[in-house]
């Protein structure tokens, strides 16, 4: 079946209120390398408020919510982000998204039994992103855990339909991402936002769930292809209180931005640079979305207020640009 005939299928199995096109449900996990483990225990579980559940020699592994990990962290030779998890809804949607991105191009695996088993989920198939930057894996059924969620200051983290968070990607071919993204897995558009200092960077936030945005991108001058940051959101503002203060008090993480408001999903949030480089953006009170009835804005700033960048900028920093 082509793509033609799959998007025509499903709008019919749509209209018969059957089922719906095939799409990405929510980020479902990230996988990291890092140099030096250590560093992550005290950045993610000391300031983060994330659950370290595994550790060995070689492997961290972090729970936010009920799943057995949203967060790996793999020993080596270099740092940044390599994996995106991104969930569907079964298995069904796995095979036809594999078909469309087959067609489109895209090398599509399946993982074979082992690397279902090493991600504990119940089955995936994963290719590269068009920069060649990250491994994107679609997959369902992310194992949950049997025992209670014990967060180390008793955060509790906003999660669920939502999914882990949101990625902010720098990237450089931005007609492949926007193909990808809209086209391909079934993203919907959240707004734009104009950056820069003449408003000339279109900032793309995209959702797939009722999170404002799960994603977002942009092509940022002197930056190239890069995880801008990854973002973690707490149920409380002083939880997001506490863990500014350790950052300015005990300099708990190098400080990207400042705290700040933020205008398209309303959080309000500080920005910190991770062990592995890219940026960690921590905060509570992004808006919830209904997909039926959202329509896409326009702003001309990020910030209400805050989110001042750390100087000097460096400007191949793309941590703090949503
Ligand atoms: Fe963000």
């Amino acid at each position: 079946m082509s793509v033609t005939e799959l998007e025509h299928s499903t709008s019919l199995e749509s209209a018969a209120g059957i089922t719906a096109r095939p799409k990405v449900r929510s980020l479902g996990y990230v996988v990291v390398e890092a140099t030096n483990l250590d560093a992550w225990v005290a950045f993610a579980s000391d300031l983060l408020g994330l659950q370290l559940s595994v550790r060995t020699d070689d492997r961290l592994e972090f729970r936010m919510d009920e799943k057995e990990y949203r967060l790996i962290i793999n020993k080596g030779e270099t740092d940044g982000a390599r994996v995106i998890g991104w969930e569907v809804s079964g298995p069904k949607d796995l095979a036809q998204l594999s078909q469309i991105l087959t067609e489109a191009g895209y090398e599509v695996t399946q993982m074979n039994a082992e690397e279902v088993r090493e991600r504990r989920v119940t089955a995936g198939a994963r290719f590269d992103d068009p920069d060649k930057l990250l491994t994107l894996e679609l997959h369902y059924g992310l194992r949950e855990a049997t025992d209670r969620l014990v967060t180390p200051h008793g955060n509790r983290f906003i999660t669920g339909r939502g999914g882990l968070g949101h990625v902010f990607q720098a990237v450089k071919n931005w007609d492949a991402y926007n193909t990808l993204y809209f086209d391909l897995l079934g993203f919907s558009l959240s707004d734009h936002i104009e950056g820069g200092p003449n408003g000339e960077i279109d900032l793309t936030f995209l959702h797939c769930n009722e999170r404002h945005h799960s994603y977002a991108f942009a092509e940022l001058p002197n930056v190239g292809s890069a995880v801008g940051h990854l973002m973690f959101e707490v149920d409380e503002l002083d939880v997001v209180g506490r863990a500014w203060e350790k950052v300015l008090e005990e300099d708990a993480a190098p400080i990207l931005s400042t705290l700040g408001k933020h205008t398209n999903d309303k959080m309000i949030s500080f920005y910190v640079r991770s062990p592995s480089n890219f940026g960690i953006e921590y905060g509570t009170g992004g808006i919830v979305i209904d997909e039926k009835t959202w329509t896409p804005t326009r702003y001309s700033a990020a910030h209400y207020w805050g989110h001042n960048r750390k100087t000097p900028v460096d400007p191949t920093d793309a941590a703090d640009n949503s």
